[in-house]
């Protein structure tokens, strides 16, 4: 099986490879400072095993893929009612900055656009803004069995040209979506953006969504099966943005896409799927990371339908 494996992920890597089209991503000054070509695939099973190729433990910063996750968090503080009362799970068909909330609700309309991620930040627990981040970094760290780091760089990057966010954060808090200082929401959700994690990592933090919430290497608990079962339904409609209806019909898998060129994806039960490569599409999705994903998916058998 191990052969048969690593023998798949080379050849798409190599068949993926000479995809140079797509830009990276400039509109945070400090992102646009990656190696365009780096590329990576990492395939993780829910019995621990990792088969890997590439720049697989290059640190990228997680981004929008920190959505999901922090999402998983609100859920566990709050609950999933509380947190659907603040939230809606209806994909937007929206690019991810959009400055949106749904007419009729007055909510954001799922926590993979920025809108519900910034709602998502504000709805995580803790005595202060350090403690609220702290909780973030280690919950991200126990999917991915080991101590995830900040990047202070690519944080004070977005920080300082980040305003559109800022702009969410605050029509957010005048629709009472959020309470207290939308700013804190804000840099919150700049500060989960920069958490590094190298494509391997990725690949554990999906696979541990595939095994129920449990990490297969440590065998921690990171979230548990319900709330696994809302995160990945809502990363099936929502995970790729305006992309998610082409995804889901040639990939098949929840997924979650992030400007620092990283893509993620899960099919429960059973694996969990990472590929880096910073050069984006239109909708911010990495070329050859929805291009590798596709050609594992048809060749694996892993669409879900
Ligand atoms: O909100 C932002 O601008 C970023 N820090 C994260 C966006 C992102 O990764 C969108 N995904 N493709």
């Amino acid at each position: 099986m191990g052969n048969v494996v690593d023998d798949l992920i080379a050849r798409v890597f190599d068949d993926v490879r000479s995809l140079d089209a797509g830009e990276v991503a400039d509109y945070i000054p400090e992102l646009a400072a990656v190696a365009p070509d780096s590329f990576g695939i990492c395939l993780a099973t829910i019995d621990g095993y990792v088969y890997e190729i590439g720049d697989s433990r290059h640190p990228f910063t997680i981004q929008s893929i920190s959505k999901p996750f922090t999402y998983a968090l609100a859920l566990a503080d709050r609950g999933a009612e509380a947190v659907d009362a603040k939230i809606d799970v209806e994909p937007s068909g929206e690019p991810f900055n959009e400055i949106s909330l749904d007419p009729l609700t007055e909510r954001p309309r799922n926590p993979m656009i920025n809108a519900g991620a910034i709602t998502a930040a504000s709805l995580v627990t803790g005595a202060d803004q350090a403690t609220r981040f702290e909780r973030i970094r280690a919950a991200y760290s126990r999917y991915a069995g080991r101590e995830l780091p900040f990047n202070e760089a690519v944080y004070e990057s977005e920080a300082r040209t980040g305003h559109r966010n800022r702009a969410i954060g605050h029509m957010l808090r005048s629709f009472d979506v959020i309470s207290g200082d939308p700013n804190d929401a804000v840099d919150l959700y700049f500060r989960q953006c920069s958490i590094d994690v190298t494509c391997r990592d990725l690949s554990l933090m999906a696979a541990t969504m595939a095994n129920n919430g449990v990490n297969p290497l440590t065998r921690e608990r990171a979230l548990t099966a319900v709330g696994v079962e809302q995160v990945l339904s809502v990363m099936s409609t929502c995970g790729m943005y305006d992309g998610a209806g082409k995804w889901l019909v040639e990939v098949g898998l929840p997924a979650k896409s992030g400007v620092g060129g990283g893509v993620m994806a899960v099919l429960p039960g059973q694996i969990g799927i990472a590929v880096y490569s910073p050069r984006l599409d239109a909708h911010g999705n990495s070329v050859r990371g929805v291009a590798a994903a596709k050609a594992l998916s048809k060749e694996l058998e892993l669409h879900f339908l």
